[in-house]
């Protein structure tokens, strides 16, 4: 951490070749919005609040990054050189590093390098660069023949000579304050974009003289912009691959780590195995020894421990308490809470269902607005009738009832404890503790029947 840093954090432009209404930086990485990364990096290396220069939809990165920022606008978005002219006015320490919005995973240590040096060498500037082949967007840093940094020639304007430069510029920097604004205030548009360029500068303070220095990034991801969908994908796989090689040092075991999708908002206890094509998203925190087995999707979940996620089970806003079982292909929809052993089968459906420990509900079956109490058997088919059309309405099931298969309750509907309802009925009213409720029609056998059918089709034959 160090006091004499203001860092600048370029956020207004409109990030064309995304082709997208939404603001560039607000895309998401690992579920994250680019930026909320850039402001992480932000708060690691300086005490104070970053300034987000904001344009292109400044409200909506205002909201995305609140009162952790103070605000610069740009309007128009004259190019990176203008964009930082614009935080002139906010920044008054000694030195400032500039970020961009939409390079989210460069390393603070990287960033820690990046200011060491440039403090060691004395520079006016250094800058983060990165070793990329076959890039064509991003500009080439032009090295002296005493391999010095001269200056930065941006892709759309490099002869084809320069276009071949595999020193890429990471579009990190920190400045001496001093050099940064007075400087910025001289810069032209006379290049392919008719902007003003921030890496102009690198030129301009070599012919006055001034040191620049760089630093290069040692995994090229850290100086990775997202300009495209193809560079968002590209950013969002790597910060996923960190996240899970971080879990797997933490003890987490992942059969097919290239196949599983998550964000950075997930927790994973440890001996918790994760299989293929298994999608972890939001605030999703499973703890240790679960099994997650492949094609399970799984949003804002809470899980203990031992829980044992089956094959294609997906659950949204759920809690889940330690050893119970899902799935498999089972869905748990918001409100879903359930206690320590219970098991959730087969193509089973819950919304808003609170399940007490050891309850059941095996196969085939639609929970919702219920409660079901501890140790209850939910036969397979059951279904809770919970709308009238207008109203959702509750069940409750208590402790130690069994509800025979194919049972329809209609709520609203109480089946006191440790009742008994005969499979194949329909439930209207609440049932006692204790009692036997059954509303099928009783069985006919009529004895013979189908041999005289079978001889009354022949004759029609
Ligand atoms: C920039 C660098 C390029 C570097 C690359 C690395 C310039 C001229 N070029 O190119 O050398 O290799 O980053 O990622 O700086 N922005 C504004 N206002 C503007 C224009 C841009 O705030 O008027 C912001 C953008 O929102 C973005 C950042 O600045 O967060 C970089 O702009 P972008 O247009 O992506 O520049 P690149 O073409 O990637
Ligand atoms: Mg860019």
């Amino acid at each position: 951490m160090t006091n004499d840093l203001d860092v600048i954090i370029l956020a207004a432009g409109k990030g064309t070749r995304m082709k997208s209404d939404t603001a560039k930086v607000l895309h998401r990485a690992a579920g994250r919005p680019l930026i909320e990364y850039v402001l992480d990096l932000a708060a690691k290396v300086s005490d104070h609040p970053p300034i987000v220069v904001v344009g292109h939809q400044r409200e909506a990165v205002r909201e995305a990054v609140g009162g952790r920022a103070r605000y610069a606008v740009q309007e128009p978005q004259l190019g990176t050189g203008h964009a930082v002219l614009q935080a002139a006015p906010l920044a008054s320490a000694r030195r400032v590093l500039i970020l961009s919005g939409d390079v989210p995973a460069t390393q603070p240590e990287t960033l820690k390098r990046l200011v060491e040096e440039h403090e060691r060498a004395s520079s006016a500037l250094t800058l983060l660069t990165v070793r990329i082949r076959g890039n064509d967007t991003y500009g080439r840093v032009v090295r002296a023949a005493d391999q010095s940094v001269e200056r930065i020639v941006e892709a759309k304007d490099a002869t084809d000579e320069e276009k071949r430069i595999d020193e890429l510029n990471g579009g990190i920097y920190v400045f001496e304050r001093e050099h940064l604004f007075d400087n910025l205030r001289k810069l032209s548009t006379h290049n392919a974009q008719g902007e003003y360029y921030l890496t102009d500068l690198i030129a301009m303070l070599r012919s006055a003289g001034h040191r620049v220095g760089a630093v290069m990034a040692k995994w090229w991801i850290e100086a990775l912009g997202v300009n495209t969908r193809g560079e968002l994908a590209m950013v969002d796989m790597a910060i996923q691959q960190k996240i899970i090689h971080k879990l797997m040092d933490d003890g987490v075991t992942f059969r097919n780590p290239q196949t599983v999708v998550i964000d950075s908002t997930v927790s994973i206890g440890n001996e918790t195995v994760v299989y293929p094509f298994v999608t972890l998203e939001g605030k999703t925190a499973i703890g240790p020894r679960c099994v997650i087995e492949p094609g399970v999707h799984l949003v804002n979940v809470t899980a203990g421990e031992n829980v044992h996620f089956k094959t294609g089970t997906v659950a949204e806003d759920a809690v889940i308490e330690d050893d119970a079982s899902i799935g498999p292909y089972a869905h748990l929809r918001p409100g879903t809470r359930l206690g320590p052993e219970v098991r959730i089968g087969n193509f089973v459906e819950t919304k808003k269902a609170v399940f007490g420990a050891g309850a059941k509900a095996a196969h085939l079956s639609y929970i919702g607005d219920a409660e079901v109490g501890a140790d209850a058997n939910i036969g397979a088919g059951t279904i809770t009738c919970n709308y009238d059309g207008v109203n959702k309405l509750k069940t409750v099931i208590e402790d130690g009832v069994f509800i025979g298969s194919d049972t329809q309750l209609v709520a609203p509907v109480r089946v006191g404890k440790g009742a008994y309802i005969g499979a194949g009925s329909t439930i209207t009213k609440d049932v006692p503790a204790d009692a036997l409720a059954l509303s099928r029609t009783p069985q006919r056998v009529i004895e013979g029947w189908a041999v005289k059918r079978r001889g009354a089709q022949k004759k029609k034959r």
